[in-house]
């Protein structure tokens, strides 16, 4: 095995007119990760399980010490300055995520605690409204268990059904079978940009279209799209779009639902509480503007700051850097494990991001992790909270390699260097 080192020097497009900014160097970008610089097992740790979560620069983690060491305060409630400070860096990270997004409105920017909650918002608002009894709510093969279980829940409750759009086996949607599958009973159709599970990227564009022909809305589970694609609410026309900060290197604990307007307003609440109401008697309640009514309580503030603060070191970088990179790590990776015998690559769809996952013939996922740990290499092993894909595929699980701005070439060497050492082992 050669030892390569990343070479993809590539035009950086700085998003701040005039600055000029640096050519993508990967061991620069490296030392903005002060996680990336320790050792595990005594070896140098490969973070291989970006899909899972990403890790952190500096420039978050200072975003949220000089909050909590600076700025600390309850939003919304104070007419003193910490409050109102506080209050004005909450609504920048909102306006942040509205610019990432390029949604036409900040009011339609509702900050939640993960995709997961945006997912469940969506399914017990819009879905308890507008779904009955006989209805039918659609997703695909490949989605997340995120993205299953809260229709589950809204169609058992409500007497709906729960229709699924097949995949090939590659890995990519059947989408001849979409026309079918969309009928006068489908209320929603509910889709992952990219599979966690195989890294395929979907047509979400044509998707939503086809389905709009339809009349039926549509959400997106971006979680692991925000990371690697770019992403364009007016110009996908999607209803409903969430993503989590923590796989977009901003921290746990925060996400985000993107809804239209005239949809979020004319939804109910999702939980009561403060913030989200104008007025209360014991009579009656009057709720508050968007986005507030969907925000009840004290909200994760350190959190949206930390992810506006992500937002903006992404876009330094310039997404298309980031996955101009990626998509080499992709291809070396791809070729590099390939080429190993045993390795069988589950996840082969034309369009992916950067997730390679992998079974290795006659030995278990959950033992490959763990001999890789010992050599400091983190990848997952497991179902990877898609069940209805491992099972698709006939594997109990896999191993997933996911790749990150921060990733090299060489990471990938050593990762292929602990597959054959999991071989010896096993031999
Ligand atoms: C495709 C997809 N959807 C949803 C989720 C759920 O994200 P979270 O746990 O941050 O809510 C994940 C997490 O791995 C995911 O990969």
């Amino acid at each position: 095995m050669t030892m390569a080192t990343n070479s993809v020097p590539l035009e950086v497009h700085s998003p701040l007119a005039g600055a000029s900014v640096p050519p993508y160097d990967v061991n620069r970008i490296r030392r903005d990760f002060p996680i990336l610089q320790q050792q595990v097992h005594g070896r140098p740790l490969v973070y291989l399980d970006n899909a899972a979560t990403s890790q952190k620069p500096r420039a978050v983690i200072e975003a949220i010490s000089r909050y909590y060491e600076r700025g600390n305060a309850n939003i919304h409630r104070g007419v003193h300055f910490l409050s109102e400070h506080a209050t004005s860096e909450h609504e920048a990270a909102r306006r942040k995520v509205q610019e990432f997004l390029n949604a036409a409105d900040k009011r339609e920017i509702v900050f939640v605690r993960s995709a997961t909650e945006g997912i469940n918002l969506v399914a017990q608002s819009y879905g308890r409204a507008h779904v009955h009894a006989g209805d039918e709510v659609l997703i695909t093969a490949m989605e997340h268990h995120s993205n299953i279980v809260p229709w589950q829940i809204l169609c058992e409750e409500k007497g709906a059904h729960l229709r699924v759009l097949p995949m090939n086996e590659r890995g990519e949607l059947r989408l001849e079978e979409l026309p079918k599958l969309l009928t006068d009973k489908t209320r929603l159709l509910a889709l992952s940009h990219v599979s966690n599970a195989l890294g395929t990227i979907n047509p979400v564009k044509q998707i939503i279209a086809m389905a709009h022909g339809h009349g039926v809305p549509v959400i997106i589970d971006g979680a692991q799209a925000a990371p690697h694609v770019n992403i364009d609410v007016q110009d996908l026309d999607v209803d409903f779009y969430v993503f989590s900060g923590h796989k977009v290197y901003g921290p746990t604990g925060i996400g985000v639902l993107y809804g239209k307007l005239d949809l979020l307003e004319a939804m109910p609440p999702y939980q009561g509480g403060g913030d989200m109401i104008r007025s209360v008697t014991f009579e009656k309640t009057l709720y508050n503007d968007l986005p507030y009514k969907f925000e009840a309580g004290t909200p994760d503030i350190a959190g949206a700051i930390g992810l506006g603060a992500a937002l903006h070191y992404i876009e330094q970088l310039g997404l298309e850097n980031i996955a101009a990179h990626e998509h080499d790590l992709l291809v070396y990776g791809t070729e590099t494990l390939s080429a190993i015998p045993g390795v069988r690559i589950i996840g082969t769809a034309a369009h992916k991001a950067a997730v390679i996952s992998f079974i290795l013939e006659g030995i278990h996922p959950h033992d490959i992790g763990t001999i890789l740990d010992r050599e400091g290499i983190a990848v997952r092993t497991g179902h990877h909270c898609a069940q209805p894909v491992m099972q698709f595929f006939h594997v109990p699980a896999t191993v997933r390699a996911s790749f990150a701005l921060y990733n090299t070439r060489h990471e990938i060497d050593v990762l292929a260097r602990g597959i054959e050492k999991v071989k010896e082992v096993f031999a």
